[in-house]
């Protein structure tokens, strides 16, 4: 399957298909937060902003000031059938595979070493874009995800996986359920054949305790079924374990955070290995925010509520505004987040047991900048570098790496 073509309605021109591929170039994890962009590692020519890029957003402002009115605006739970699907334009704005796998294929390297990293498992994973982007590009890798959300995992197996051919379903396993009870978890089907299985995301404890052989690299599932019959599936003890787009920040409470990270630990080889995860702070973190990336089909918007300093809380709510369908999908994604600092998250792995600890940040650009920037010109090429110390900024971004 197509993703992102069909969605937007009929056959598309040559000009239009180079828009998309550059927008896909161009978008950013960061971009979730402070529309930057993503070029650290990704090494493609960009094409220059103010080129075919340039748009007008004179128009913009007013139509952000009308959102709560215009009779257009839906709620995405009423979404029909002929909109895209919110989970394709999350993807095609929010997130950026290619640059996190470089990313993580580098701090493998660095801090681990000795073998490839093949064996990932993308914690709070969606629609586990970034998985499948994992598996893409080397066929002997596998990936396990694991996430709350039934309607985004099932949205990933019909949209995503048949993408990567024949062997995709078989290389990875999503996992419904809570990562702090990733035991509990059930097997969505990747098999195409069956229709569900009930299968829990076991580690290696557990693996003893059923009688699994002891391995250094493997890391059996108990699968459960309905009649309660044990069996096992085999997954692969994890090189790396991640959990991005900042949602560590969906966990709230100290101890929480510290149980998932055993459980991200537990989750590793043997061998060795590392989590990776990432966080956003700054100045204008702490306020409240309202961001808006142009994007060829659609405006996407980023709005922070007030931030609670007490709680170090705040509300973030995600909007795609439809430029063919003149349409608005209002919340498509909200998120009540905790925001976390540097010092917390890794005094908080210490305590889970990984061995060390790094910071890799980047200076994002001031969000005033963002606002007046048009396209994609604001941070260009700006890389993350290894911090032990950091100035706080207007807006920065960071992956936190522990060394298992
Ligand atoms: C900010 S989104 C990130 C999605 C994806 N990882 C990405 O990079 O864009 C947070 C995701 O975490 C999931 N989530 C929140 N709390 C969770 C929990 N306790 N256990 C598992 N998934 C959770 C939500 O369903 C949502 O899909």
């Amino acid at each position: 399957m197509t993703v992102g073509v069909s969605l937007f309605g009929g056959e598309m021109g040559k000009r239009e298909k180079q828009k998309q591929r550059q927008e896909r170039r161009n978008r950013g994890r960061g971009s979730f937060s402070y529309l930057q962009e993503d070029q650290d590692i990704d090494d493609t020519p960009r094409i220059s902003p103010s080129g075919e890029e340039a748009v007008d957003d004179s128009n913009e402002e007013q139509e952000e000031d009308d959102a709560d009115d215009d009779e257009a605006t839906i709620n995405h739970e009423n979404q029909s059938h002929d909109m895209p699907s919110k989970f394709l334009l999350y993807q095609q704005s929010v997130q950026s595979p290619k640059g996190d796998i470089s990313y993580l294929q580098k701090f493998f390297l660095m801090y681990v070493g000795g073998r490839i990293a093949l064996h990932l498992q993308e914690d709070f994973c969606g629609t586990a874009f970034l998985s499948t982007e994992w598996l893409r590009s080397d066929s002997r890798r596998t990936a396990v995800g694991l996430d709350l959300d039934d309607e985004a995992l099932n949205w990933c197996m019909e949209n995503n996986i048949p993408s990567l051919g024949a062997d995709g379903f078989s290389r990875i396993s999503l996992f419904h359920g809570n990562v702090l009870q990733p035991l509990q978890s059930k097997l969505v089907n990747t098999d195409p054949q069956k229709l569900v299985s009930n299968i829990s995301l076991a580690q290696n404890e557990e693996n003893m305790q059923a009688g699994m052989p002891e391995s250094d690299d493997l890391t059996g599932s108990v699968v459960q079924d309905d009649t309660f019959t044990k069996t096992y599936i085999t997954l692969p003890g994890r090189d790396i374990v991640c959990a991005f787009n900042y949602s560590c920040c969906c966990l709230h409470k100290r101890a929480d955070l510290v149980l998932y990270f055993k459980h991200a630990r537990d989750a590793l080889s043997t061998k060795g290995g590392i989590f990776v995860m990432d966080l956003y702070g700054g100045t204008s973190s702490e306020d409240k925010l309202r961001l808006q990336r142009r994007f060829h089909n659609f405006t996407y918007v980023w709005e922070q509520a007030e931030f609670d300093i007490i709680q170090r809380k705040t509300r973030i709510s995600l909007h795609f505004h439809l430029k063919k369908e003149q349409r608005k999908l209002r919340h498509a994604f909200s998120y009540s987040w905790r925001l976390w600092t540097l010092p917390e998250i890794r005094d908080c792995l210490e305590e889970a047991g990984f061995r060390s600890v790094h910071f890799w940040v980047r200076d994002m650009p001031d969000s005033t900048e963002i606002m007046k920037t048009e396209g994609f010109g604001a941070g260009k090429n700006v890389k993350y570098e290894e911090a032990t110390t950091f100035q706080q900024q207007d807006s920065w971004n960071a992956y936190i790496v522990g060394v298992a």
